[in-house]
């Protein structure tokens, strides 16, 4: 693999795309599943497609990937047209589908090998690349045994690991760490984050919010066939509303004597909890501080809400009105202050 021929810099909208599709439209029957969707996604960068099941991501990935093909649209991946020069898409990328690709009949190595007789290496090259890979992905131990007796999530490495023989360039991962201890899981980051770093371009599909936010230079959001939302997570978070201070009380008198205090709070009556809108600023919190102190109101524990990706995930998916209840301040549609340095408390 040649390595580092893009640095973190080039990861813009400058750089070259290694995805792109305007239109992208498929359906099952009388049921749309995506209803144009445009992408762009620059060489060496992490994407994550998110959205909740039935969105519609799996099915992205086929079509990008040229396991199936879109009803309308158009798409480029690695700079090959995906309708015309599907076998030049197909060499220049690796897919780990959602569901296992490893036969669990022959051992993990024979899998590896498998794959590297896929890719035409010779003998000793897709040994050597089977090796790696497989101590890359602490599978040496269990390499000459049976696939099947493998745990969930070594299968799931195994299939990740067969994924990169043959060093592609854009690699698509539909929900890579589903299934995963928390270790595998970094691990697996470690490693998404060590292709990328060696210009690497990964196409990644989740349901771990945190996983998107840990990993991707941009993320899109499909909701109803179409990309609800696209940007960075800092930006994602900063569509909505949803930044406050939460203020609990353990006395219900003490939580009455507040809320009446406090009118321009959101009341959570059961938690005994109040809701300020709040940025989350340093500042903000001190002037609330002292608001509170002139109140003479004393909560027993005091948190920092800022929206996260969980939220995000809620405010643009969920059914109207059902989303994001327990967080909403009583200012909807007041966006964060952009610029404000964001605290977390969790
Ligand atoms: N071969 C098929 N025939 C008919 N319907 C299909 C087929 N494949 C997918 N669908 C439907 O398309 C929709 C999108 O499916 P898809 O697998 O792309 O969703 P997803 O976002 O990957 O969901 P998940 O999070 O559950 O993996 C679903 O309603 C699914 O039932
Ligand atoms: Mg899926």
């Amino acid at each position: 693999m040649p390595s580092s021929v893009m640095s973190t810099s080039t990861r813009d909208h400058s750089s070259p795309a290694a995805v792109s599709a305007v239109g992208l439209r498929k359906s099952y029957g009388d049921k749309t599943v995506l209803d144009g969707i445009d992408l762009r996604i620059p060489a060496g960068s992490v994407f994550a497609l998110l959205g909740p099941n039935g969105a519609g991501k799996t099915t992205a990935v086929k079509i990008l990937s040229t396991l199936i093909t879109a009803d309308g649209g158009q798409a480029q991946v690695a700079g090959h047209d995906l309708a015309t020069h599907s076998q030049a898409v197909r060499a220049a990328i690796g897919v780990t589908g959602q569901f296992s690709a490893v036969d669990g009949l022959i051992t993990g190595e024979e899998n590896m090998l498998l794959m590297a007789d896929l890719h035409h290496l010779p003998k000793r090259e897709g040994r050597q690349a089977a090796a790696e890979l497989l101590d890359r992905f602490d599978l040496t131990e269990a390499a000459k045994k049976p696939a099947s007796t493998y745990s969930g999530g070594m299968k799931r490495r195994l299939d990740i690991a067969m994924t990169l023989v043959g060093n592609p360039r854009i690699i698509f991962l539909d929900e890579p760490t589903t299934g995963l201890d928390p270790r595998s899981r970094h691990n697996m980051w470690q490693i998404i984050r060590e292709l990328v770093s060696g210009g690497v371009t990964a196409f990644l599909t989740t349901q771990y919010l945190e996983e998107a936010d840990q990993l991707a230079d941009r993320i899109a959001v499909l909701n109803d066939g179409r990309i609800a939302a696209e940007g960075t997570a800092e930006e994602l978070k900063r569509l909505i509303p949803g930044g406050h201070v939460r203020l609990r009380f353990t006395d219900p008198a003490a939580y009455r004597s507040a809320a009446s205090a406090l009118r321009e709070v959101t009341r959570d009556d059961e938690a005994l909890a109040l809701h300020i809108p709040s940025g989350g600023s340093q500042r903000e919190l001190r002037a609330i501080l002292d608001w509170l102190d002139s109140a003479g109101i004393e909560a027993d524990v005091l948190t920092v809400h800022t929206p996260d990706l969980d939220d995000v995930f809620f405010a643009l998916t969920g059914p109207a009105g059902t989303a994001h209840q327990p967080n909403q301040p009583n200012q909807p549609n007041q966006p964060n202050q952009p610029n404000q340095p964001q605290e977390n408390a969790r």
